[in-house]
């Protein structure tokens, strides 16, 4: 089992930062605890990758269905030892389903949830996780919507997304929105400095912080560090950062736009050679270029408005076209490999712009 897999929270007192969703989500357990029937139908959990958007869907799932619901001691749910607790952590519930939008964004897939939705649950609650939610197609999104219009007083939606502006304004509304932030240095360092003592780790505080430095605050990345610091039985600290820490996508992406913005094609090229997930890097740069423009032109100039909004409506088409796209941005630095900076910037930038017509 890997440390992250391990070291997973059931529970909300074991999560790693994240105080404010916390207590959000705490309170939506003591209203549940107070009354089974007072409890949101829609929560939207946004955050960085790997600060605990799936962790803490599923300790609110398990909260919510776990049947020790009478117990009005919210510390007690979820109880971790009912049969709904125990499938709700071993993935066999049938009443807490988690759907991955990479094979399930449609409406046809939305209308079975919303369908399968209507069934009373076997324990106390049937919850709905969607993970990535920003890939949802707008008809699905929309199919989620109707369905909450009349809430059956049985079913919660957890929506789970890295992208909550890429939502329609909709789903902020009608949502309990709990943000996560990336974990601060501190909490992460003093977090992975425990996991270490009981792994019977050495490590010293500072190679602990250098750690929670490098993943920018995403705990999976700190865990995954450490855990090859244990498998190499060195504590060559740089090394296991480097094998197993991801430069962060905004990171990549401002590189890039760096690189390209000021002609430096071998800059540029070795950014790209790091993307690791393309389309997380393509939104990066989008998201990051529509933040200069806005930030170059004020926001009074409609044209400069209008442009910026042009770089955000292309993020679902970007995130459709995200493979594809990459290897054309690899193709060109190759065929362009013998122009001088100047062209490739130029020619560069009218190719990362044109992007496929989607259908
Ligand atoms: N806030 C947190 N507190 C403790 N562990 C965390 C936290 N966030 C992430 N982790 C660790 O990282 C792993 C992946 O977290 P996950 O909740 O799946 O991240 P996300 O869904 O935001 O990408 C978890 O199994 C857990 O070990
Ligand atoms: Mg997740
Ligand atoms: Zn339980």
């Amino acid at each position: 089992m890997t440390f992250a897999t391990k070291y997973r929270p059931r529970k909300l007192s074991s999560v790693w930062g994240q105080k404010r969703a916390v207590s959000m989500a705490r309170s939506i357990l003591a209203q549940y605890a107070a009354n089974p029937e007072d409890v949101p139908s829609a929560v939207l959990i946004s955050g960085p990758t790997g600060t605990g958007k799936t962790t803490l869907a599923r300790i609110l799932a398990a909260g919510l269905a776990c049947e020790d619901a009478s117990s009005s001691k919210v510390e007690r749910l979820p109880c971790l030892a009912c049969d709904t607790c125990a499938a709700a952590f071993s993935d066999s519930s049938q009443d807490i389903r988690e759907i991955d939008t990479a094979n399930k964004r449609g409406i046809d897939d939305a209308r079975a949830i919303v369908e399968q939705a209507k069934y009373a649950p076997r324990s106390n609650r049937r919850v709905f996780i969607i993970d990535e939610a920003h890939r949802l197609t707008k008809d699905a999104i929309l199919c989620f919507l109707k369905a909450l219009e009349a809430p059956n007083g049985q079913t919660t939606f957890i929506f789970c997304t890295t992208e909550p502006a890429a939502l329609p304004p909709e789903i902020k509304n009608r949502f309990i929105h709990l943000k996560l932030d990336p974990i601060s240095v501190d909490d992460l360092s003093a977090a992975i400095a425990a996991v270490a003592a009981k792994e019977s780790i050495k490590i010293s505080d500072a190679d602990c912080g250098k750690i929670a430095e490098a993943t920018g605050g995403c705990a999976r990345e700190a865990l995954m560090a450490l855990e090859a610091v244990k498998l190499s039985g060195t504590v060559d600290v740089d090394k296991a950062i480097k094998a197993t820490v991801q430069a962060s996508p905004t990171r990549l992406a401002t590189d890039w736009l760096f690189g390209i913005y000021s002609g430096d094609l071998r800059s540029s090229l070795k950014t790209v050679t790091q993307v690791a997930d393309a389309p997380r890097f393509l939104n990066e740069v989008l998201r990051v270029n529509a933040a200069l423009i806005l930030e170059q032109a004020g926001d009074k100039d409609p044209y400069m408005r209008a442009t910026a909004e042009r770089f955000k409506t292309c993020w679902d088409v970007i995130i459709n076209n995200a493979h594809n796209v990459h290897t054309r941005v690899l193709a060109a630095y190759e065929t362009l490999s013998g122009y001088n900076p100047p062209d490739s910037k130029a020619v560069l930038v009218g190719l990362t712009w044109s992007w496929p017509e989607r259908g």
